[in-house]
């Protein structure tokens, strides 16, 4: 298969709660749709049934942070099976809201738990895929807050203090950090509407 822009590509979307990733993914596919290509949008944890009803266990009910990363990678390996490996195999572009980075960030950085175990999660699961891009959402913790508190009510990770948000934005900071080429960071303390332009540009930068 001949690739033309993102086709056959998993675009991932990444940042602390608050970020406003969610309110860019529509536009984003939309620009991809309109170019002719099958765009499939995305989440995790969750995109499956099973993914998802394990979505529900993860934000909502009190574990530990094994459980809860065994969980967000079962999850995960539910969703690259049924969901992410076919569409990317016809030759669709798979836009994910959050991957393992997020794991990293929240599970690794925000409660502390053994990066070293997650890499090894992360290899038996994943079977090698890894994002070809990520949109990083990067905006200071404390506005993240600010913006969170006007929202509706929040999951088991929306509710956490701000120092847990400060250790999730480091982790986040330290992963990208060490792999450049594929992250386009994007800055979220603008506007909605500049923080399209700079996607929109990044994009068509890309030929994307
Ligand atoms: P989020 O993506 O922010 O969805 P919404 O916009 O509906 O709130 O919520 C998912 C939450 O799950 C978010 O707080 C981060 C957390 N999360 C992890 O802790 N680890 C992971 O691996 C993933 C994918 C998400």
């Amino acid at each position: 298969m001949t690739r033309s822009g993102p086709q056959g590509c998993l675009v991932t979307v990444e940042g602390i709660d608050g970020a406003g990733k969610s309110s860019h993914i529509a536009a984003i596919a939309q620009r991809w749709r309109d170019q002719g290509l099958d765009v499939l949008c995305t989440r995790e944890p969750g995109g499956t049934p099973l993914a998802e009803s394990l979505r529900e266990a993860v934000l909502h009910q009190p574990m530990d942070a094994l459980t809860e990363a065994l969980l967000v990678f079962a999850a995960r390996r539910d969703h690259l099976v049924h969901v992410i490996e076919p569409a990317l195999a016809r030759g669709a572009v798979v836009l994910c809201d959050r991957f393992t980075d997020a794991t990293f960030a929240y599970q690794g950085a925000g409660r502390g738990f053994d990066t070293a175990v997650l890499t090894q999660l992360a290899t038996w699961v994943q079977q090698g895929r890894e994002p070809d891009l990520t949109l990083w959402f990067d905006l200071p913790p404390e506005i993240a807050a600010a913006r969170r508190a006007a929202a509706r009510t929040p999951d088991r990770f929306e509710s956490e203090a701000l120092d847990f948000f400060t250790r999730v934005a480091g982790g986040y900071r330290d992963r990208f950090a060490a792999t450049p080429q594929r992250v386009l960071r994007l800055d979220a303390t603008v506007s909605l509407d500049d923080v399209r332009t700079q996607i929109m540009t990044s994009l068509e930068q890309r030929g994307w």
